[in-house]
């Protein structure tokens, strides 16, 4: 193990080589614990990536050029279409086979700061479902827990932490006795973290006198730290050949869906999207696009409002393909992005974002909140390694079956917060029910006067209800537990 002072020198070659050595100013006036907490900081950054970072993406801006032919993504309908039937059952029946066969891992991103929804610990920790209070990953834990036994089989789960949150998942996860799954199919891997640079003069930040600015590269560093932690090569040698990609922040996702598996693997995709019909032109959600017969997301600040509000003859939005962050991925297609990340070149852009950013001051030793944006924070988006494939299908899935993110504090007026989710993830239960003649009372606003619940490990669809013996009608106000 090297000493203090060899890792001190080091540290400074890295730091003197890109410019950056100001972060060791103060290193003298640190005890040793400090001293050894700066490092190790300092040791998780790709420094000479820093070094480009800063000629291109804080120096100067890159330039975000649309590109001038935009055309909607097609995709494929949620119902198929009399000359899909046959595709869609053949599908559903590959996707079947290949999560039985075990050839299809569970992949959550959970390593985003959650700053918008103010809670304290790591977003899956977050009671999500109306009655039991479920945490978030515990709704995914119950998921994956109900697939196993639908198809017999054990499926592996794999979670990205950061390193701000890797050590209170983990502790999420025993104190709930990793929600009925067992520990050794569940692994936890962080992503890398960039520093926040100061706009006025492109140095990176501190937050303390022993530590950086740091955040997570994005959701789209997963793909790299798939690589870079092994857990790719771990996932190959378990016979992955497909990873099902899902957010945390969604309580009602289809973590594991054979239609959509098997529409991608027919078409042999090498990653493949769901997608959502937008609700309105400005709902802030990423479109699916075709650039260049590529399949690209546009985020919502990016599409041009007269793209946003076009319509087709029969109203529906020319730009309607909502992304919402579900995808399945190739494993040999992660391999492939990443082959070239030892030389630097992992192959995910970077988006720049000024922000405000507390900034540590050592030699006044006080920490200042800017009142304006004083940083640029980087970060990569997944869905950008869709243009990069030779083929990538989009499937439209139902927005009540399956999406009711939980990004923000409850509040009048906000959307995709607490209650809004649960207002869906009881709607979503209703539609279950009713569809199997249970009477569910509603208001004269025809909004649901009950409380429902369903757990994942009852059903994961509808058809799963089939052999339950249910209430024939819900009281008004009662809360039911299914
Ligand atoms: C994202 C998408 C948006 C999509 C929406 C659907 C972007 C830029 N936008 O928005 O197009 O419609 O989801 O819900 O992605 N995460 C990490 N590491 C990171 C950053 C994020 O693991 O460094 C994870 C978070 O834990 C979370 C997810 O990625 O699970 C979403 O991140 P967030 O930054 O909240 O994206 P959204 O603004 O919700």
């Amino acid at each position: 193990m090297l000493s203090l002072a060899d890792r001190y020198t080091r540290a400074q070659r890295s730091l003197c080589d890109v410019d950056q050595d100001h972060l060791l100013d103060h290193y003298d006036k640190l005890e040793d614990d400090q001293r050894n907490d700066l490092l190790e900081q300092i040791e998780s950054v790709d420094w000479p990536a820093v070094g480009r970072m800063v000629k291109t993406h804080v120096r100067s801006k890159p330039v975000v050029k649309l590109p001038s032919n935009i055309e909607p993504a097609p995709w494929y309908p949620n119902i198929p279409t009399e000359a899909l039937q046959d595709k869609y059952c053949q599908a559903e029946q590959l996707g079947r086979q290949l999560v039985s066969d075990e050839k299809v891992a569970v992949f959550t991103v959970a390593g985003g700061q959650g700053t918008r929804l103010g809670w304290n610990g790591p977003k899956g920790g977050f009671p999500a479902t109306p009655i039991r209070q479920t945490p978030l990953f515990g709704c995914l834990a119950e998921f994956i827990g109900k697939v196993q036994e639908k198809y017999s089989c054990r499926m592996l789960w794999y979670i990205m932490t950061s390193t701000m949150n890797h050590e209170d998942t983990r502790a999420v996860f025993e104190r709930h006795e990793y929600f009925g799954l067992k520990p050794d199919q569940i692994q936890f891997f962080a992503q890398e973290m960039v520093p926040a640079f100061k706009i006025s003069s492109g140095k990176v930040l501190m937050s303390g006198p022993d530590s950086l600015a740091l955040s997570p590269n994005g959701h789209g560093g997963s793909l790299k730290a798939l690589y870079t932690s092994g857990t790719l090569a771990d996932m190959q040698n378990q016979g992955v050949e497909q990873i099902s990609y899902t957010q945390v922040d969604n309580p009602l996702v289809r973590v594991i869906d054979p239609l959509f598996i098997g529409l991608h693997c027919l078409d042999g995709a090498q990653m493949s999207s769901k997608m959502v019909t937008k609700a309105n032109p400005q709902e802030r959600v990423g479109v699916f696009c075709l650039v260049d017969g590529k399949v690209t997301v546009i985020e919502y600040s990016d599409l041009p409002v007269e793209l946003a509000e076009q319509r087709l003859e029969n109203g529906e939005l020319r730009f309607g393909a909502g992304s919402i962050a579900i995808h399945m991925i190739r494993s040999d297609y992660v391999e492939s992005l990443s082959r070239g990340t030892e030389s630097g070149q992992f192959g995910l852009p970077f988006h720049r974002a000024e922000k405000k950013v507390s900034e540590y001051d050592p030699h006044a030793q006080v920490l200042i909140e800017p009142q304006a944006p004083n940083a640029v924070k980087l970060e990569m988006f997944v869905f950008d390694a869709l243009p990069m494939c030779k083929t990538s299908i989009v499937y439209q899935t139902d927005r009540l079956e399956e999406f009711a993110p939980i990004k923000n504090c409850n509040g009048p007026g906000v959307e995709d917060c607490l209650s809004t989710s649960q207002v869906l993830q009881v709607e979503r239960a209703c539609r279950w029910l009713e569809a199997k003649g249970v009477t569910v009372p509603r208001d004269g606003n025809g909004h649901v006067n009950a409380v429902l619940e369903i757990r994942a490990s009852t059903a994961v669809e509808q058809s799963d209800l089939d052999e339950l013996v249910l209430p024939g009608n819900i009281d008004p106000g009662s809360s039911v537990l299914v």
